[in-house]
């Protein structure tokens, strides 16, 4: 994690630390080669976002700790699980700085590991015993679900819209962040309006986590992010850096006349990403991420100003200005 996350989550440190322990616990409950996989990626990292808004969301209202730490980790196992299919689909070589699943132990195995996560995260939820949790999880995964496969099916479609781009983020990522507030709130007890805002909140908020991914695979090292980057032009998921740099005065038409190409060498792909990154399109992505973070803070406003409403405004901030 870095600095600038550690200093965000301070108010939270204790929690963060018993939420990794029972996620160690968890994980070494599983028979041997099923936890060994796990292990290796959960303990490389993540920043561990949905499970602090989980803890965030749940302490602007009154919650049984067992189930602030059941709804993280359940939720922290999806995040997990989604990742490890999506690190398959996209062949990705490495994911939080180590080699990903499929690439350590074959694709059939990184299957199998993320179905049993799922549902392991599935488990988790059902312990709270709260119907609401588990069918808004459920919804979350099918919509995600469906992102990921609309974002496939829209492959090298570099014409698409601001509302198809914002569709697809919507699914395969805000979705869940929206999902860890609204159950946050809810097993605190919150009144409907205010699990409402908790759900607009992390809506929003996901969607410039989104954005400011999309952006970090253009400007960032794949040191810094620990994972490739540069990675979404070469799987054809048209972002909107490149949506925005298409459009662009300086650059749009050369890089219009590139992406015409059948077959874009690696020389190309370089070419399409320093063009983009060098471009005005990196600013106005920015501007678009910022707007999103500004709209998730709004939605604090009705809550009574406490430390946990402090720390989700500045996540509003981090989450467009992080470097991991
Ligand atoms: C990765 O999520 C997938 C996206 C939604 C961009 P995170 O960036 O939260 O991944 P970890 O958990 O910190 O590794
Ligand atoms: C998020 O999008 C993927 C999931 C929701 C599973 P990305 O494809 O941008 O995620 P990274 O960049 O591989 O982490
Ligand atoms: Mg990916
Ligand atoms: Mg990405």
């Amino acid at each position: 994690m870095s600095i600038a996350a550690e200093e965000l989550l301070e108010p939270i440190a204790s929690e963060l630390m018993e939420f990794e322990r029972r996620l160690d616990a968890e994980i070494a409950s599983d028979l041997g080669p099923m936890a060994s996989a796990m292990s290796h990626i959960v303990k490389a990292g993540g920043k561990r976002l949905r499970p602090a808004l989980v803890i965030l969301a749940a302490q602007l209202g009154d919650a049984d700790s067992s189930n602030v730490f059941n709804l993280a980790m359940g939720i922290e196992f999806i995040h997990t699980a989604t990742l490890v299919h999506d690190d398959l689909i996209d062949k990705a070589p490495t994911r939080r700085g180590i080699r990903t699943i499929h690439e350590a132990l074959g694709p059939d195995p990184a299957v199998i590991i993320g179905d049993y996560y799922f549902a392991k995260g599935a488990y988790l939820l059902a312990e709270i015993g709260m119907p609401a949790i588990d069918s808004a999880i459920s919804h979350a995964v099918m919509t995600i679900c469906m992102g990921e496969l609309l974002q496939m099916t829209s492959r090298n479609e570099y014409g698409q819209s601001l509302a198809d781009y914002h569709r697809k983020i919507g699914r395969k990522t805000a979705t869940l962040v929206s999902t860890s507030c609204y159950g946050g709130g809810l097993i605190a007890g919150l009144d409907a309006p205010s699990v409402e805002s908790l759900r607009r909140y992390g809506h929003s908020l996901g969607m410039a986590f989104q954005i400011a991914d999309d952006v970090l695979d253009y400007v960032a090292t794949s040191a810094e992010v620990g994972k490739p980057v540069g990675a979404d032009l070469r799987q054809g998921t048209v972002t909107l850096p490149l949506m925005l740099a298409l459009k662009d005065r300086e650059v749009g038409t050369r890089l219009q006349r590139i992406l015409a190409k059948n077959d874009l060498n690696e020389e190309d792909f370089d070419t399409v990403v320093s063009l983009v990154r060098g471009s005005d399109a990196i600013a106005a992505a920015e501007r678009s991420a910022q707007e999103f973070a500004r709209e998730a803070a709004a939605e604090l406003k009705s809550f009574p100003e406490s430390a946990a409403r402090e720390t989700l405004e500045r996540v509003c901030d981090y989450v467009v200005e992080r470097r991991i």
